[in-house]
């Protein structure tokens, strides 16, 4: 029986990640580590909470001897880390979680990795889980590519750009067999509701003001959230040693095209007249240093690995929407207490 070790299980992708290994894999033990957050949430995981094959432990990757205990106990042959700090916006207000976090965090897996696996690092491996945003901000052409330099914008971004590095300077110098993916702006249930979609939707849902940074004119390439979990099936288990992996849906969305859809879709589903929703669209101030463009080419991944997405966009979000629709309790739970306090900061100055 394989162990896999999935760092940040509690959290959007992570769950969904979790749900996916845990249901397909039941020879493998899945160990979800994961200090819960504001952003982990072990509602997510309610299905399979009780799996003979799951495992949860909370605990904080900055944490390097608790993290050499967790791989001393368990011994795991693979790591999908995916734990961080997520949200550029709070990076903004905080950078200092994402420097911890997303940096040290990842620096304290890599040397209990590299402790537990020494020598012998045959059949195992450390998947790195980063974002397209480490490689900056499009103009109206291109894309990015797996060559594409670096060149992070946000404290976010920086932190996942050493995160990342790192993880390929173990594998150069240390020889730790290891994989990374970069992935777009992904989209479906479960998704903590201060990123765009999930916020909006809970506004539109509550006839809240919709905060449209600046002119609504950012574009971002959105990939609905199973795909990734299937991506990063087929590379973890597919991909070649020392190798990077794009992912993304060639799905690119202006904000406020976006937004607008989001707005008419919901005027269907609860029964408003149409264009109440859109009354609600209100334009404030731009996020500091916001990236114009994000669009990943993904040949790669679905030439060398077969991957293609499942879902077409208007599809998917129809069914996100549905699913945030019939999960109120859970929405409701998590936007009460800290949630409340977040939001008055974040969006009373715009
Ligand atoms: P999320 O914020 O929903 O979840 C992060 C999880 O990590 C939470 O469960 C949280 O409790 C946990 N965590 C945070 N700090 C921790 C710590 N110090 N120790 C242990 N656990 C900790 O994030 P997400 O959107 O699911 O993103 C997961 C990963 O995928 C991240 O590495 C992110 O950079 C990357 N990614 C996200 C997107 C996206 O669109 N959301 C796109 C590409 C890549
Ligand atoms: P977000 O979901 O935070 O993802 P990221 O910044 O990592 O791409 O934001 C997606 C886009 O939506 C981004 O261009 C910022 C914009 N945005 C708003 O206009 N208003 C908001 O309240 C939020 C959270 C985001």
């Amino acid at each position: 029986m394989k162990t896999i070790l999935i760092t940040g299980g509690a959290g959007f992708i992570g769950s969904h990640l979790i749900r996916l290994f845990v249901n397909k894999y039941p020879d493998y033990k899945i160990v979800n580590l994961d200090k819960l957050t504001y952003a982990g949430n072990l509602e997510n995981l309610i299905d399979i909470e009780n799996a003979p094959n799951y495992e949860f432990v909370k605990a904080d990757i900055v944490d390097a001897d608790v993290i050499f205990e967790v791989f001393e106990k368990y011994q795991p042959d693979g790591v999908i880390h995916l734990a961080a700090e997520s949200h550029v916006d709070r990076s903004i207000a905080n950078p200092n979680e994402f420097i911890f976090t997303n940096i040290v965090g990842t620096a304290n897996l890599l040397n209990a990795a590299r402790k537990t696996w020494g020598d012998n690092s045959k059949g195992k491996r450390f998947y790195h889980v980063s974002t397209d945003e480490v490689y900056g901000s499009l103009g109206e052409t291109g894309f990015f590519l797996e060559d594409t330099a670096y060149d992070p914008r946000s404290p976010y971004s920086a932190s996942k750009a050493s995160s990342d590095h790192l993880v390929r300077a173990y594998g150069h110098t240390f020889g730790l067999p290891l994989v990374v993916s970069n992935c777009s702006n992904n989209y479906g249930s479960f998704q903590f509701p201060e990123k765009l979609i999930p916020l909006f939707i809970n506004n539109i849902r509550n006839n809240k003001a919709l905060p449209v940074y600046g002119k609504g004119e950012n574009i971002r390439d959105w990939l609905w959230v199973e795909d990734h979990a299937r991506a990063i099936d087929v590379i973890f288990h597919k991909g070649k040693n020392l190798e990077t992996y794009n992912i993304g849906g060639h799905n690119e969305w202006t904000n406020i095209d976006l937004i607008k859809l989001m707005c008419k879709v919901m005027d269907r589903k609860l029964g408003r007249n149409k264009g109440d929703s859109e009354k609600l669209i209100t334009y404030v101030k731009d996020r500091a240093g916001h990236d114009m463009r994000y669009a990943i080419d993904s040949t790669k991944l679905q030439k060398e690995l077969n991957w293609v997405p499942s879902l077409q966009f208007e599809e998917g979000i129809e069914k996100t929407i549905d699913w945030y629709l019939e999960n109120e309790d859970w929405m409701n739970n998590i936007t009460s207490g800290d949630y409340e306090k977040y939001y008055n900061e974040q969006y009373t100055k715009r």
